[in-house]
């Protein structure tokens, strides 16, 4: 059994969406101990942001006219591709940043659909895998708050991954993020505790489940 993680906080110490991809990733590995684990961390390493227009270039150009850089680029995108392809499950972990995904990500995202097994083309590559997207929110989105819809994170990357590749999709939010940080939320903080708590239990029953779909499918 193999699962692929992705991170991409840019903080490595005190990342909310690290802790409870953690939390996930462990009730994963209870399921599977001697399985492989995949990690892709674009927080730390992220994809050079020229890799993806060279890769679209490419897809216009000839395959014997490529040059250097454009094989590079494709190169990386099957990367990318066969990382997730060689999957049972996956967990993305994604901070919302600035009311939507990083460059980092969206990076990642639009490399991955120039290959032509994840473009648009592509039937729902990872149909039948089940995948877990955490997201972590240093505000609150949900409805009656006064910024609700602001968060276009969320849906954008339940589309992709849900709808345009076919991951059997489960969500976990953890919101107010930075009352413990921020003095005008400290009267938030037992709220932003709870939400964190809860986070993280859905994060362990989703990770278990993510690990018995995979063995369940691999029985079939
Ligand atoms: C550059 C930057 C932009 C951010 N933009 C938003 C935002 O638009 N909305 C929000 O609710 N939180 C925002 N945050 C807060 C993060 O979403 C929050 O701290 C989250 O927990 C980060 O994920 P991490 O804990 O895994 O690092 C931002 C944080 C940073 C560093």
């Amino acid at each position: 059994m193999t699962l692929f993680r992705l991170d991409s906080s840019i903080r490595t110490e005190g990342s909310i969406s690290r802790a409870v991809a953690d939390t996930a990733e462990a009730a994963w590995r209870a399921e599977h101990p001697t399985g492989e684990i995949i990690r892709r961390d674009l927080g730390v390493e992220p994809l050079p942001s020229t890799s993806w227009p060279t890769a679209v270039l490419a897809s216009w150009t000839p395959a014997d006219q490529h040059t250097a850089a454009q094989l590079e680029a494709v190169a990386l995108a099957a990367r990318l591709g066969d990382e997730l392809l060689a999957a049972d499950s996956i967990i993305v972990a994604v901070p919302l940043y600035n009311w939507g995904i990083s460059q980092h990500v969206k990076a990642w995202i639009d490399l991955l659909i120039t290959d032509p097994r994840f473009g648009s083309g592509s039937e729902t590559p990872l149909k039948g895998r089940s995948g877990l997207l955490v997201i972590a929110r240093g505000g609150a989105y949900g409805e009656g708050t006064p910024r609700f819809g602001w968060d276009h994170a969320t849906a954008y990357l339940s589309l992709i991954l849900g709808e345009v590749w076919g991951l059997d999709l489960r969500v976990v939010e953890a919101e107010l993020t930075l009352a413990e940080i921020v003095p005008a939320m400290a009267d938030l903080k037992p709220l932003a505790a709870e939400f964190l708590a809860t986070a993280h239990a859905a994060a362990a029953t989703h990770g278990r489940d993510l690990g018995e779909q995979a063995a369940a499918l691999a029985s079939v």
